[in-house]
Order: structure tokens, then C-alpha cells, then sequence
């Protein structure tokens, strides 16, 4: 019996020898730090690099890519992954390079051609990024080309970013405020909630709906598309819209473009209900295009002094005429905040939903031989690869 058990021993050692004899690394992956100024994220978490090192992958990390997402080096090195001294180097090395944002002109010199790189590439506006990722023979997948469809929601880094600005927005609000947000009831007396109003409710508009209730905020909202009015009530907010006003859904759930006049007459109801309120909102967006504008000058102007506008849409030319990116600007006593990458200011978590995100992309592009498969029958694959063999794939520009 004890003899029995010693030689089933020895020959579970040798088969356990064999397999990691056999189980060859099948790609490099590579984590590099991102090169947009103030940017905090980091694409992928040790949880994920634990994950593809188990896998059977190698995952070479830049020094220092996590640390200001609060992943210093050693929690990567604790699950099997390597620290490399530079992006150049990590970009050189790697067949699969996953990134927050774009790669930079340095990486991409330093890529082989066939190396595949995931970032959020902006690619239904920066053409010369494309181009040049064609040029250099690079296979990408822009994290931000993901179809609003069911089946990819878990790897949809607008929704998982925008519900972060969203959030994030709503506590800028509050902070800046010089006001409460819930109502109160004092021996100095009774305090009225303060008013929100929220313009554009998708993602990011449902997520600041839904923090500045919990806030104990009074909160209003508005959207083009019909559909957002039920969700915004589901919210215990209170939808606003003008009586004769058309749905303006457009495929893939997405708003259209308004026409001038529908502008026109949209920023002339709107008014009414942004000067009676203490912080305003926007988050409003059509893909691919300039952000609509929502509120002119002359209405902030009208707003009482102390109030606060969040413009979300700052990155993509406003919703609000007197935002400036990246800056406040005071309008007779109205603070405009143009918040520019507000995921960022969040890294933990926005890294981690990421990463989460990239994770369900990877499990759909490498194979069970842990290559990479790439099949462009799959709406998926089809909508995402913007760059494959040196060509531009798809109309993806402008679309
Ligand atoms: P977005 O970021 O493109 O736009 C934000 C919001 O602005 C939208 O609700 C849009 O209707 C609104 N908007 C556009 N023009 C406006 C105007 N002139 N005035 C007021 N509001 C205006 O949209 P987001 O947040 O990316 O969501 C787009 C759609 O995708 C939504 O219908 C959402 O429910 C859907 N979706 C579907 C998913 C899935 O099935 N996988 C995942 C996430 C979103």
C-alpha cells in the first residue's frame, strides 16, 4: 500500500513536470504606463496579470505603470508578472500591449509589426493616430468602438468610465456648492434641498442623477431620447421635456444630432428650468461629433449668484457656451467647471472596471492555444479593430 502510494507519487511529479514542460508561453503581454499628461489609470491590475500569468501568458509591466492607481510594483511582481525598466522596451517585447489611452509616438516606433495594442484610441475623431497605427503594421482595438449590444457590456469602457464621471461630477457639485444638498432641519431652521438639474441623462447623466439623490438633492433631468424619461424616474428624479418635444433615439440607442432649430428651441425651454436651479449638470453627447450646445452666457448669467454648472462634455467642445476645458470660469457669480478626464481622478476603481472590461475583450480575441484569434465575423471583433495587416479596417473614422 505505502509502496503503491509512493509510485503514484513519483508518477503524478513526472506528468506534473511534462505539462510545464509543454505549457509554452503563448504571449507577451505588456502594461506600460500611460503618457497622457495627468492621467492615473493604469489598463490592466494585478488581478488581470494574475489572470494571464495563470493563464500561461508573460506580463511585462513598466516600473512605477500602477502606482498612482495605488498597484505599486510588487503587487504585480507578487503574481507572476516581470518589471521592465521602459515603455520602450515593454513595446518592443510584446506581442499584445494594453493600454488606458493611445500609445505614444515613442511606442509606437518601438512596436514589431503584428503586435496588437487596446487602448481607447478616440478613434471616431483621431484620424492620425489610426494612420499612423496602420502604418506601423500594428493590429488595434479601439476599447472605445465597443457596440452598446448586450453580449459586449462587459467589456463597455464607456459605460464603466462614464458612470465614474458621472458619479464623480455630482460630488464636484456638492463640493463647490455653497449650499447643502439635502434638505435640512436645524434649530437654525429649516433648509430647502438644493436644486439639480441634469442635462443628458445616459451613463454619466443616470450615474449624477442617481449620487445627487442619494445627496438629498431635489433633482431634474432632460434628454432628447424619450426612453431616458423612465429611467430617470426610476431614479425618483423628475424628467422635464417639452410638451411637443419628438424622441430623438437614433440606432444603437443613441441620440441624433439636433437641427439649429431644434437647438434653438431646446436652449429656450431649458432656460427656464437652469435659472431656477443651484447646480447644472451636462453631460450630453452625440458620438463622433462636437458636444451640443445646451446653455448660452446669457443664461448662466441669469442663474443666482453662488451657483455651479459641471460640464461634463468640456473634453468635446461643451454643452455650456462659456466653458473653457480644463478651467473655471465665473459668469456674473456662476462657477462653469470643464472638467477634463474625470475617470482619472478617480484610478482605483476606474483601473479596475478597465481592466475588468479588457479581460472580457481578451477572453473574446485569444484562443484556446493561447494565441490571439481574431474573427472578424463577430460583430464584436468586426466593430473594434480599427487597424489589421497595415489597412484601416471598416469605416471607422467619422462613422
Ligand atoms: P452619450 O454619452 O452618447 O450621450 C449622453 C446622453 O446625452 C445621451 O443620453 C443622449 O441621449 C443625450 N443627448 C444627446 N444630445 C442631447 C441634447 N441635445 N440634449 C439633451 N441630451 C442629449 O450616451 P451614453 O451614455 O453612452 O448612452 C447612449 C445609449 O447607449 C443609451 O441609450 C444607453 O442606454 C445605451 N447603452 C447601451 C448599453 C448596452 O446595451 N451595452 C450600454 C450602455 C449604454
Amino acid at each position: 500500500m505505502v509502496r503503491e502510494k509512493r509510485w503514484l507519487g513519483i508518477a503524478g511529479t513526472i506528468i506534473f513536470g511534462i505539462r510545464r514542460l509543454t505549457r509554452l508561453t503563448q504571449l507577451k503581454i505588456g502594461i506600460n504606463r500611460e503618457n497622457a499628461p495627468g492621467e492615473n489609470r493604469v489598463a490592466a491590475t494585478p488581478d488581470l496579470a494574475s489572470k494571464l500569468v495563470s493563464a500561461g501568458h508573460e506580463v511585462l509591466v513598466e516600473g512605477g505603470a500602477g502606482v498612482k492607481a495605488g498597484f505599486p510594483d510588487d503587487t504585480y511582481t507578487d503574481v507572476g508578472a516581470s518589471i521592465v525598466g521602459s515603455a520602450k522596451e515593454v513595446a518592443t517585447s510584446s506581442d499584445l500591449l494594453l493600454h488606458v489611452g493611445k500609445p505614444s509616438v515613442e511606442e509606437l516606433g518601438a512596436m514589431r509589426v503584428g503586435t496588437t495594442v487596446a487602448g481607447t484610441l478616440d478613434a471616431r475623431r483621431d484620424i492620425e493616430v489610426i494612420e499612423a497605427l496602420a502604418k506601423a503594421g500594428v493590429t488595434a482595438f479601439a476599447m472605445d468602438l465597443v457596440p452598446r449590444i448586450a453580449r459586449a457590456q462587459s467589456m463597455d469602457v464607456l459605460s464603466s468610465q462614464a458612470s465614474i464621471a458621472g458619479y464623480k461630477c455630482a460630488l464636484m457639485a456638492a463640493d463647490s456648492l455653497s449650499r447643502f444638498f439635502p434638505m435640512m432641519m436645524t434649530a437654525a431652521g429649516t433648509i430647502p434641498p438644493a436644486r439639480v438639474l441634469v442635462l443628458g441623462a445616459g451613463v454619466a447623466g443616470l450615474q449624477a442623477i442617481a449620487t445627487a439623490k442619494r445627496l438629498g438633492a431635489d433633482v431634474y433631468a432632460f434628454d432628447v431620447r424619450a426612453a431616458a424619461g423612465e429611467q430617470v424616474e426610476s431614479l425618483g428624479a423628475r424628467f422635464i421635456a417639452p410638451r411637443d418635444a419628438d424622441d430623438a433615439e437614433a440606432t444603437g440607442g443613441y441620440a441624433r444630432a439636433q437641427t439649429e432649430d431644434e437647438n434653438e428651441r431646446q436652449r429656450e425651454f431649458l432656460a427656464e428650468h437652469i435659472v431656477r436651479a443651484d447646480a447644472v449638470i451636462t453631460t450630453a453627447a452625440i458620438p463622433g461629433r462636437q458636444a451640443p450646445l445646451l446653455i448660452n452666457t446669457e443664461t448662466v448669467g441669469r442663474m443666482r449668484s453662488g451657483s455651479i454648472v459641471i460640464d461634463l462634455a468640456a473634453e468635446t467642445g461643451g454643452n455650456v457656451e462659456a466653458t473653457v476645458a480644463g478651467e473655471d470660469v465665473v459668469v456674473n457669480g456662476v462657477t462653469v467647471k470643464g472638467p477634463v478626464n474625470v475617470p482619472s481622478s478617480m484610478p482605483y476603481h476606474a483601473s479596475v472596471t478597465y481592466a475588468r472590461n479588457l479581460e472580457s475583450l481578451l477572453d473574446l480575441i485569444i484562443g484556446d492555444d493561447l494565441g490571439l484569434v481574431l474573427d472578424f465575423e463577430d460583430e464584436v471583433v468586426d466593430a473594434m479593430c480599427v487597424t489589421y495587416n497595415g489597412e484601416i479596417r471598416g469605416n471607422t473614422i467619422g462613422r
